[in-house]
């Protein structure tokens, strides 16, 4: 599919605040759409409502669809013991293969959260054929974990974008792991306070990706006509 897929390094590091940013960057540039196939924990977290909030999106700018479980566990244990196994291939069947569309795919956890018995979400990915963007935290303990969630996807075929780095800016950070990692960090989105679609849409229009990589990534998809299998 044509857009990117939002992983991360762990839960909590900022998927649903960079997903929402990304509307707000790209919306201008192509028609992005949001989709959270696997959210568990449903009753205290909805990440498609809290885009649908930071991104002030459109309801064509969001698929509401996907796997909803209410317990707030790794989705492989939260289907199971809701005894609603997920099925890859029937997620997959969920998403409209709109050819304009340019997805942000939000995942759940990091890159090696299982889904089922056999499949993570990096499955997910290589299934949907996306490049993928990395939310890291941006303080100690970042160069590791984003290095090793690097690493993983590249083992597996995927085709990493990029990383973004959430919280206080730490240019050393940022420096190591283009370095060490061998990958662009795309930018290093600072914790606002508020934040609310106003500060997220400001920043995000006027400094996110000031090289324009995935801008031009997202471009190069739209005109190799890259799209629905
Ligand atoms: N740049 C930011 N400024 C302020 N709060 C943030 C920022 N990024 C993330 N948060 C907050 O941190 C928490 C985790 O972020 P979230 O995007 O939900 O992470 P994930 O999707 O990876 O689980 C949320 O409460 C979110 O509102
Ligand atoms: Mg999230």
């Amino acid at each position: 599919m044509k857009g990117l897929f939002v992983t991360g390094t762990d839960t909590g590091v900022g998927k649903t605040v960079l997903s929402a940013a990304l509307l707000q960057r790209y919306r201008s540039v192509a028609p992005v759409r949001y989709w959270k196939p696997v959210q568990t924990g449903i009753e205290q977290d909805d990440d498609t409502a809290e885009v649908r909030r930071l991104a002030a999106a459109s309801d064509a700018e969001i698929l509401n669809e996907g796997v909803r479980l209410p317990r707030p566990l790794s989705p492989h244990l939260a289907a199971k013991l809701a005894d609603d196994p997920i099925n890859l291939l029937r997620l997959y069947r969920m998403l409209p293969k709109d050819a304009d569309a340019s997805w942000i795919i939000e995942g759940a956890g990091g890159a090696l959260v299982p889904l089922t018995n056999a499949d993570s979400i990096a499955d997910f990915i290589a299934m949907l054929e996306m490049p993928v963007l990395v939310a890291a935290r941006s303080g100690l303990g970042t160069i590791n974990h984003s290095c090793l969630t690097v690493e993983a996807l590249r083992a597996r075929s995927l085709f990493v974008a990029g990383v973004v780095l959430i919280g206080e800016p730490n240019p050393d950070n940022a420096e190591a792991i283009e370095h060490y990692g061998k990958v662009p960090v795309i930018a290093q989105i600072p914790r606002f306070d508020p934040l609310t679609p106003e500060s997220l849409g400001d920043w995000s229009k006027a400094n996110f990706d000031p090289q324009g990589y995935l801008e031009r990534l997202l471009r190069e998809q739209a005109s190799s006509g890259q799209g629905p299998r």
